[in-house]
């Protein structure tokens, strides 16, 4: 193994062994180079004469750049538009986000966080806790369902054993069916990887507070057993809270530094909730109870996290963090932030008054939901499929099949008066299809 990633392993085991028992072979190897990276840093305060180190061109000091490309980004210069953005991320940006999160999660105060290193959006920022914490075989705890790229992630790449449990219950979260999943799943093993996403996609349910302090609860009685668990919180459609009752914060604050053997993950990005999800930004941050100051523990965890970046994307784009770093510092905005979640909030409340007409209740019955983008119908008598493929062949109406009985429908994307017309052509289709 090298040494820098020696020293890293034992920068984590002096703060929380637990910690390094939950990296996965490869994680324990990663490590940040000290190869161009550190010495063009170096280069940058010290070389003051000639800096001819990194693989950029420059001209008069600037990064080289073809007019035909910039009259594109008015108002941006070709240093912060083209060169390269650190592997970690930009440090103003990651400061931002950290500030944003505690804006929006004012119970984190007092809990030491890591600062946020920035991911090619989130599905990298999952990918690279795939590459840091699963080994094969290592239990994937999540609920049936479930965004459907996990799969791919953590099951595909990363070769973990899928886990499921039953979402809901009585028209809430399945903390019963959570907790059995928990016990009987890290049976015989030292780790498990609990993987959690509120508002959930495709269902757009947030739990209750109720419901997130059972689950907190649930997974430290667990921790307190001996199991290692990597609780990772995709906080993709974080904010799109459209009910009171749904948790305002993000599950990670229950989490946050409960227990040694529990590292909390939050994974979120600016993808939706800053509305830019061709830019790629994401990112990744970790809370851990330790009996020392977990800040070395942190910083081990981000060159680890640096390493993983750098051996495959390098780095992200300095420009899209640009933009996001801009939106972020901007006085308007929360405030403009604000207006678009009540946009959405129009919509979800819309939805639930079309469907709350009794008259669809012989073709499906309607998941709870509360938040985020999308809602769910069981459809009855129908397979989902069939539906779907007829109501795009022969309405011009696109939804997502996500088992034979469930359809997701995406309201983020409608109108606020496309939606009754929406659900009566469904309501149609089924009916179509059952009259055959
Ligand atoms: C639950 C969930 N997590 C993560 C993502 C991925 O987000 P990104 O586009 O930032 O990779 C999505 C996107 O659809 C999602 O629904």
């Amino acid at each position: 193994m090298n040494p820098l990633a020696q020293e890293l392993n034992r920068q984590i085991a002096a703060v929380n062994p637990h910690v390094l028992d939950m990296l996965s072979e490869r994680g324990k190897r990663f490590y940040f180079p000290k190869g161009i990276l550190s010495q063009s840093a170096e280069a940058k305060s010290l070389a003051t004469k000639f800096n001819a180190t990194i693989g950029t061109a420059l001209e008069d000091g600037h990064a080289m750049a073809l007019p035909s490309l910039m009259e594109e980004l008015p108002g941006i210069d070709a240093n912060s538009a083209l060169l390269y953005a650190p592997s970690p991320g930009n440090p103003k940006l990651r400061e931002a986000w950290r500030l944003k999160t505690l804006h929006d999660n004012p119970s984190l105060s007092g809990h030491p966080v890591s600062l946020p290193i920035v991911t090619n959006g989130l599905s990298h920022g999952l990918s690279l806790l795939a590459d840091m914490f699963v080994n094969p075989g290592d239990p994937l705890i999540y609920p049936d369902m479930n965004w459907g790229n996990y799969a791919l992630n953590f099951v595909v790449r990363s070769e973990a054993v899928p886990c499921y449990y039953k979402f809901f219950k009585n028209n809430g979260f399945n903390i019963d069916a959570f907790r059995e999943a928990l016990t009987k799943y890290s049976e015989g093993h030292d780790k498990v990887i609990v993987l959690l996403n509120f508002p959930n996609n495709p269902s757009g349910y947030t739990p209750t507070e109720a419901e997130g302090d059972a689950i907190a609860n649930a997974l430290v009685e667990l921790a307190e057993k001996g199991v290692n668990i990597v609780a990772i919180i995709d906080d993709a459609y974080f904010g799109l809270f459209f009910d009171k009752h749904c948790m305002q914060e993000s599950l990670f604050t229950k989490l946050a530094g409960r227990h040694e053997r529990l590292l909390a993950v939050k994974a979120d990005a600016a993808t939706k909730e800053v509305y830019v999800w061709g830019l790629r930004v994401g990112f990744v941050s970790v809370a851990v109870k330790s009996a020392v100051d977990p800040w070395p523990l942190y910083e081990a965890l981000n060159a680890k996290f640096g390493g993983a970046i750098r051996s495959v994307i390098s780095n992200c784009s300095a420009l899209s963090q640009r933009l996001v770093l801009h939106a972020l510092n901007s006085p308007s905005f929360y405030r403009e932030r604000a207006q678009k979640v009540a946009k959405m909030k129009d919509r979800a409340i819309k939805v639930k008054e079309v469907l709350s007409n009794p008259k669809y209740d012989d073709a499906w019955e309607v998941y709870p939901f509360n938040s985020g983008y999308f809602m769910c119908l069981r459809i009855k008598n129908v397979d989902s499929e069939k539906l779907r493929l007829h109501l795009l062949e022969n309405y011009g109406v696109g939804t997502i099949s996500v088992t034979p009985t469930d359809l997701r429908i995406a309201f983020s994307c409608l109108e606020v008066d496309q939606i009754q017309e929406l659900f009566d052509i469904i309501y149609q289709g089924c009916k179509d299809l059952n009259a055959k």
